[in-house]
Order: C-alpha cells, then sequence, then structure tokens
C-alpha cells in the first residue's frame, strides 16, 4: 500500500492509495485533474508529466532513456519531471508528493 499526493496547478492536495498499477493509472482512475494518460501508459505522450519534490526524488528510481526522450517533448520539463506511469506503486513510494505539470 502507498499513498500518494498529488498537487493539481489549481494547488488542490488530493491524496490516493493504491496497492498495484502506476501512478498514472491511480491519478486516471480518481479523475486527478491534469493528468490524463492519453497513450495508455506505453511513454509516448507526456500527458502523465509531473515534477516530484526535490526531497522525494530518492524514493523513486532514475527514469529509462526512453522516458527522458519523451520529456525533453514536453513542457515546463526539469530535473525533477517524471511521466508517472513509468512510476509503479510500491511501498517505496508511499508518502510521495508530486506537483502536476502545466
Ligand atoms: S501516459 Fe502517456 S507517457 Fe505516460
Amino acid at each position: 500500500m502507498a499513498k500518494v499526493t498529488f498537487i493539481t496547478s489549481d494547488n488542490e492536495s488530493i491524496t490516493l492509495e493504491a496497492n498495484t498499477g502506476t501512478v498514472m493509472n491511480l491519478a486516471v482512475d480518481n479523475g486527478v485533474k491534469g493528468i490524463d494518460g492519453d497513450c495508455g501508459g506505453v511513454c509516448s505522450c507526456a500527458t502523465c508529466h509531473v515534477h516530484v519534490l526535490q526531497e522525494h526524488v530518492s524514493k523513486i528510481g532514475k527514469a529509462t532513456e526512453i522516458e527522458t526522450d519523451m520529456l525533453e517533448l514536453a513542457d515546463n520539463a526539469n530535473e525533477f519531471s517524471r511521466l508517472c506511469c513509468q512510476l509503479e506503486i510500491s511501498e517505496a513510494l508511499d508518502g510521495l508528493v508530486l506537483q502536476v505539470a502545466k
């Protein structure tokens, strides 16, 4: 079980829990504004772009080359950007806070 908090562009804070799936699935299934998951999680759309809080970067692994390449095409990407369809829910993610990218 992991709790993940999303902060939307409206500064709304939404905390959700899941055991399995990806962070994108969790957001889309619960209607988190700004995360669309258009490609279904195959790392080809960047509509699941989030910024990881700096202090939480250690909770998640490094992005793959495919993810990094896709992020280069995303608006407002920075060193804390991730595509949350590439983040598998696990205990390690518990407490993760993500800012939904604009
Ligand atoms: S859902 Fe398309 S890149 Fe993540």
